[in-house]
């Protein structure tokens, strides 16, 4: 069992005031529910260094690294959270959902 990818969510000063912040006790039981700890590794940090688009979230994996940030909608964690839950279950990251993928930013948005 290897690790598929790894979610690091700011819970800096700048990204906590957005929308009330992660819900991070929920996503904890969530992804302690669902024994994603194994292959989808979630850890909660301070500051990320992106705070002029706040409520970052970075997901790392082999293929490389992907920012999300401004998510202003609270279903999208639930969105995070079964995304990886069901690319846990398939043994390999799964393409993300359009719910996921509209809080992307590529590397050039943020140095331009
Ligand atoms: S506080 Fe979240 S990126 Fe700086």
């Amino acid at each position: 069992m290897s690790l598929l990818a790894q979610v690091l969510v700011c819970t800096g000063g700048a990204c906590s005031p957005v929308c009330g912040g992660p819900p991070v006790d929920a996503l904890k039981r969530r992804w302690k529910a669902s024994q994603l700890y194994g292959r989808v590794h979630l850890t909660f940090t301070g500051c990320l260094g992106r705070c002029d688009r706040p409520a970052q979230v970075l997901i790392s994996s082999h293929d490389g690294s992907r920012w999300f940030s401004a998510i202003d909608d609270p279903s999208w964690w639930d969105a995070l959270s079964t995304w990886a839950e069901s690319s846990a279950a398939a043994g390999r990251l799964l393409p993300m959902p359009p719910e996921l993928n509209q809080y992307s930013q590529p590397w050039s948005s943020h140095e331009s």
